[in-house]
C-alpha cells in the first residue's frame, strides 16, 4: 500500500477507535463552515462511483456522507484510482448506518434524489445546507428511508431509460442545487 494511503488509514482506524462511531478524516481535510451542502450515499456498492463523488465534492465544494454497508472495502483501488489526489479537499464522513447518518447531519433537510417523485429538482427550492441524499446503484433507497426524507425530487429524464448513473445524477443534483443557492464556487 503506497505510504500515502498507508498513513490516511491508520489514521481512519486511530478516529474509529477513538470515536466510536465513524467520523471525518479531521486532521486531513480543510475545515469547512457548517453550513456547506452535503452529498450522502446511501449504502453505495461501486467503488468508481464513490470516486467520482469525492472529486465532485472536491471540485464544487460539498462534503460527501458515506452510509454503510458499503459494496466494497474503502481501501479499494478504484476509489482510490478516480478520486486521486482530490481526495485531500473533500470532507468525508462514514456512518455505521442511516440511523447514525440521520443523527450526525442533525437537523438540516434530507433531500433524496429518486426516479420515483413527480417533483422536478429544477422546480424545488434548495437551502445552502441541505443534504443531497442518492440511493444505491442496484436499488436505490428503501421505503421507509424515503418516507423519512424531508423531500423527493427527481432529475427529469427521457422516458425510455430507467435512471443515470449515481456520480451523475450527484452532480447534475449538485450543480442546480449550488446554482440555486449563490453557492458555487467561482
Ligand atoms: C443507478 S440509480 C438507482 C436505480 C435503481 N434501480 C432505482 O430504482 O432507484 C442510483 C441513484 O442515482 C440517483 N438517480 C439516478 N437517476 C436519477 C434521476 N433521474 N433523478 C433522481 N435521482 C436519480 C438516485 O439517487 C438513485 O438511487
Amino acid at each position: 500500500m503506497p505510504l500515502f494511503w498507508r498513513d490516511r488509514d491508520l489514521q481512519w482506524r486511530a478516529l474509529c477507535r477513538s470515536s466510536g462511531s465513524y467520523l471525518k478524516l479531521a486532521s486531513l481535510v480543510r475545515r469547512r463552515h457548517s453550513a456547506e451542502m452535503r452529498i450522502a450515499l446511501f449504502e453505495p456498492e461501486i467503488a468508481g462511483n464513490v470516486g467520482a463523488v469525492l472529486r465532485l465534492g472536491a471540485c464544487l465544494g460539498a462534503a460527501v456522507d458515506l452510509i454503510e454497508p458499503m459494496g466494497f472495502k474503502w481501501d479499494d483501488r478504484r476509489v482510490r484510482r478516480t478520486a486521486m489526489d482530490y481526495i485531500d479537499h473533500v470532507t468525508i464522513a462514514r456512518h455505521r448506518g442511516f440511523d447514525a447518518f440521520r443523527t450526525a447531519v442533525g437537523s438540516r433537510r434530507l433531500v433524496l434524489f429518486t426516479t420515483k417523485s413527480g417533483q422536478s429538482a429544477y422546480d424545488f427550492a434548495f437551502r445552502a445546507d441541505d443534504v443531497l441524499l442518492f440511493g444505491k446503484e442496484s436499488a436505490g433507497v428503501p421505503p421507509a428511508i424515503a418516507e423519512v426524507c424531508d423531500a423527493r425530487v427527481r432529475i427529469p429524464m427521457r422516458s425510455q431509460v430507467r435512471s443515470m448513473n449515481l456520480a451523475t445524477s450527484a452532480a447534475l443534483a449538485l450543480g442546480e442545487a449550488l446554482r440555486q443557492t449563490a453557492t458555487l464556487p467561482s
